[in-house]
Formats: structure tokens, sequence, C-alpha cells
């Protein structure tokens, strides 16, 4: 496996934000979509473009190139959702494939109660997003569905990835590389990854009981 932390500036600043105990939801939400994007942008940088021919308003059929591939995004429930829109905002030709994953906060293992991932995916390009890999079992779980299912080329798009997280990703998708703007250092006794941002899917939507 191979792990991209993306730095720039302006991801940095955003981490900042969604880091702060202090940033309120709307803000938060906004953030993670932003971060996405940006992600999304440096994880394409191969994505399959076209030759086209183009009349601007000064030159008949002038050479330029357009995407010519349809990524599938395949966002983790819930948290994955939040960055969804701003993805499909930067990358010109999305399908979406839902999974949905709970995790047990007491054994931190993660059951699937939404699978709506094509059975065949042979010859598609995959981009699984969730903002957080912690133990890293959700995206584990996650890339298996989608490697059974014949998958070409599956990237992962994380906010904020533990180091422990990344080692057993890695472990079980050795052929799968993970897009971040953070690896943290560990996990709390929560699992949850220190220092993090809290919760995603609690800051993007509220607590789920
Ligand atoms: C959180 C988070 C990830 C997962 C990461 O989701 O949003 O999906 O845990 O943990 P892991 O790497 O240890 O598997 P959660 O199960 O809390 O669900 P939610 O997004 O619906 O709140």
């Amino acid at each position: 496996m191979s792990v991209v932390v993306v730095e720039h500036p302006v991801l940095a600043h955003r981490l900042a934000q969604l880091r702060a105990r202090s940033t309120d939801g709307d803000t938060f939400r906004r953030l993670v979509a932003e971060v996405s994007g940006l992600l999304a942008y440096e994880a394409l940088r191969d994505l399959g473009t076209t030759e086209v021919l183009v009349d601007t308003p000064v030159a008949d059929a002038a050479p330029a190139r357009r995407v010519a591939e349809v990524v599938l995004l395949v966002p983790i429930l819930r948290a994955g959702l939040g960055m969804v829109q701003a993805i499909q905002e930067v990358v010109p030709l999305t399908e979406v494939a839902h999974v949905g994953l709970r995790r047990d906060e007491a054994t931190l293992r993660s059951d699937v109660y939404l699978d709506r991932v094509p059975r065949d995916l042979r010859g598609r390009r995959v981009m699984v997003c969730d903002p957080m890999l912690a133990t890293g079992g959700s995206l584990v779980q996650t890339c298996d569905l989608v490697a059974v299912r014949g998958a070409a080329e599956v990237v992962a798009l994380c906010v904020i990835a533990s180091e422990p997280g990344l080692a057993a990703f890695g472990a079980a998708h050795p052929d799968v590389r993970v897009y971040c703007a953070a690896v943290d250092a560990g996990l709390n006794d929560a699992g949850f990854i220190v220092p993090g941002l809290g919760d995603a899917g609690d800051r993007l939507f509220g607590p789920p009981d």
C-alpha cells in the first residue's frame, strides 16, 4: 500500500479548523467538503481523458481534452456522505454506490447495513470515501466488497488516517493507495484518532441515537 499525504497550506488551514472543537457543524460540513474536493483533485491526476475539438470564440477546432472515465464514488455512511457532493463538483463524470457500516463502540468491529455496490466492477475505477481511517476496519471491509467484484483500480480518500489504521489497512489491501490530509499517531481506548477531530459522523450529522 502507498499513502499520499497531500501537503498544501490551504489544506493545512482547513485541517486546523476541522480539528478545533470550537468549530460549529455548518462550518465543519463545509470544511469536510472543501478538503474532499482538494484530495480528489490530487488523487485523480491520471484520470483518463480523450482528445476533442472545440470551437472557441476566435478559432474553430481547437484541440482540447475531456474526461472520458467515470469514477465510481463509494462513500462509507454516514460520514463519507459529507464528501460526495464536493467531489462531484470537481470530477466531471461520477456515479455513487453507498455502503453503510456501523462500528460497534465496544468491539470496534463494523457491521455492513447497506451495500449498493454493483455486483460487477470489472474495468471500473473506484474511489472509497470516508473522512476517518481509525482502526482501518471499515475501510478494509469496504475494499473487500469492492475487490471481490473485480474493480480495476481502487483508491481511498480520507481526511485523517491513524498510523495503526494505515498499517492494518496496508496489510489487507496493499494495492489500494490512500490519499489523506494528515496521519495522526494513534487511537484512544474508544477507537478515536488522537489528536484527530472527534467523531466525524456526529459532527456532520448529529448523534445517531
Ligand atoms: C466512524 C468513521 C469511519 C469509521 C472509522 O464511523 O466515520 O467510518 O468509524 O473507524 P475504523 O477505521 O475503526 O473502522 P461510525 O461507525 O462511527 O459511523 P458513522 O459515520 O455513521 O457515525
